[in-house]
């Protein structure tokens, strides 16, 4: 319970927003109690929240809460709510770099941190650098999970060659993927997308195992 789970990569557009907001919506769709914290400032998800709420003429009770944070103030949000312990997830969009002080430190206050990548060969080098800046905080939290989620995935795409493409990282790849999806590119952030539900799942698991 009370399980913080924050989506960081060193590298933009790799599916963390994507990624956590289709968590977040799967996650409350399955009856548990989620608050989604976006670092970025643009604030596209409160942003598109907003707009969902508006064009369905819908109030904003029966969903589960988008709130605007930054790199520095997210520790003290997450600790607040932890407190609170109104919340069974805390999922974290963040947009920083992991070479930075508050990245780090997220990651040290996450009890799970996912990294979306692509197969490609820039995403796969990032995703390499990623993983070495964010190994040291296992020193520090030995609860710590990192995870690899393969994002962006050809349908036909067997999981062999997925974990072939990603074996130098010597990091933990979920068992599931997500799929290149154009629908993906115009997400809700009230409706879950069925394609997140084995994702969900399985991060439930990972999350809550001893
Ligand atoms: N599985 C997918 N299938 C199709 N398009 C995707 C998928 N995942 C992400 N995208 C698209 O890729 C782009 C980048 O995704 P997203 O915004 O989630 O990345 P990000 O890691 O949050 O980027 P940033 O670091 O800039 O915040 C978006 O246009 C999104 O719609
Ligand atoms: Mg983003």
């Amino acid at each position: 319970m009370n399980k913080v789970i924050s989506f960081i990569s060193r590298k933009g557009g790799t599916g963390k927003t994507t990624s956590a907001i289709n968590l977040a919506t799967m996650l409350h769709s399955l009856g548990h109690r989620v608050v989604l914290i976006e670092t970025d400032t643009n604030y596209t998800l409160s942003t598109l929240r907003q707009m969902e709420l508006y064009e369905a003429r819908a109030n904003n009770n029966a969903l589960f809460k988008i709130l605007g944070s930054d790199d520095q103030k997210i520790i003290s949000d997450i600790e607040t709510f932890k407190q609170q312990q109104v919340y069974d997830y805390i999922i974290v969009d963040s947009a920083g770099k992991t070479t930075n002080k508050d990245i780090k430190m997220l990651c040290l206050h996450s009890d799970l941190v996912i990294i979306p990548t692509s197969l490609t060969q820039n995403d796969l080098l990032v995703t390499y650098q990623t993983v070495e800046d964010l190994k040291p905080a296992f020193k520090h939290s030995k609860d710590l999970k990192i995870i690899i989620l393969p994002n962006r995935i050809h349908s036909l795409t067997k999981h062999k060659t997925i974990s072939k493409a990603l074996d130098e990282l010597q990091a933990q790849i979920t068992e599931h993927m997500v799929p290149s999806k154009n629908a993906f590119a115009n997400f809700s952030t009230i409706l879950p997308e069925k394609e997140f539900l084995s994702i969900a799942k399985e991060i439930v698991s990972l999350v809550e195992a001893e």
